[in-house]
């Protein structure tokens, strides 16, 4: 199974990418767990995206294709992948879609999450993980602003090839999971 988790900050994209991993046993590829994951390592390109996404910008993309090119290369080997948090950008899926078809690797699926802004600002505020980008209102509404403006754009591009589902990703975790296995019957 091959499925793309698309939402806003905050949507569940993390929590449901677990849980579905889990379920159709194959791993979990997170584009924001990568790029933390360089942070705290301190390697050159975890320097480099630090403020970037401390501030809530989006990071480049030569920079997270990269990155999530190898993770999934990785993935696939285990029959398949949870994406979470890739793509972001028109740019970003028009390029992982030249490169996953020669490969036979593009989503079956891509499941949308779709949770008021409201919502997500009070999941956010209640997240203490101590995560670099969501104290400040400021941030997250950048964040919020990047999402409706470069990623919302790709839901059009995922009906049009007919493997959209569309989630009412606003209820408990548990509802959120049934609603989206149900889709995906
Ligand atoms: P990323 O890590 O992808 O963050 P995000 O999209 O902002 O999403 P979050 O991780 O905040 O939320 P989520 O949707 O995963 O929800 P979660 O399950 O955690 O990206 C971070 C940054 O990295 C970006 O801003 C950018 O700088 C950079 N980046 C990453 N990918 C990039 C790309 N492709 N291109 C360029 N830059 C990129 O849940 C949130 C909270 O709500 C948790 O506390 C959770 O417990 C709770 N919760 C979850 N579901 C529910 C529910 N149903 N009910 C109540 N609470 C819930």
């Amino acid at each position: 199974m091959r499925i793309v988790l698309l939402g806003a900050p905050g949507a569940g994209k993390g929590t449901q990418g677990t849980a579905l991993a889990e379920q159709f046993g194959v791993p979990h590829v997170s584009s924001g767990e990568l790029l933390r994951a360089e942070m705290a390592a301190g390697t050159p390109l975890g320097g480099e995206v630090g403020d970037i996404v401390a501030r809530g910008e989006l990071v480049p993309d030569d920079l997270v294709l990269s990155i999530v090119g190898r993770a999934l290369n990785e993935a696939i080997k285990s029959g398949g992948y949870v994406l979470d948090g890739f793509p972001r950008t028109v740019e970003q899926a028009r390029r992982a879609f030249e490169l996953a078809v020669p490969a036979g690797i593009e989503a079956d699926f891509v499941v949308y999450l779709a949770v008021p802004d409201d919502i997500v600002r009070e999941r956010l505020a209640g997240r203490h993980e101590g995560r670099v980008d969501d104290g400040d209102p400021e941030v997250v509404q950048r964040r919020l602003d990047l999402f409706h403006a470069e990623t919302e754009p790709l839901l059009a591009f995922y009906r049009g090839r007919g493997i959209l589902r569309e989630i009412d990703a606003k209820g408990t975790p548990d509802d959120v999971r049934e609603n989206v296995l149900a889709a995906l019957r």
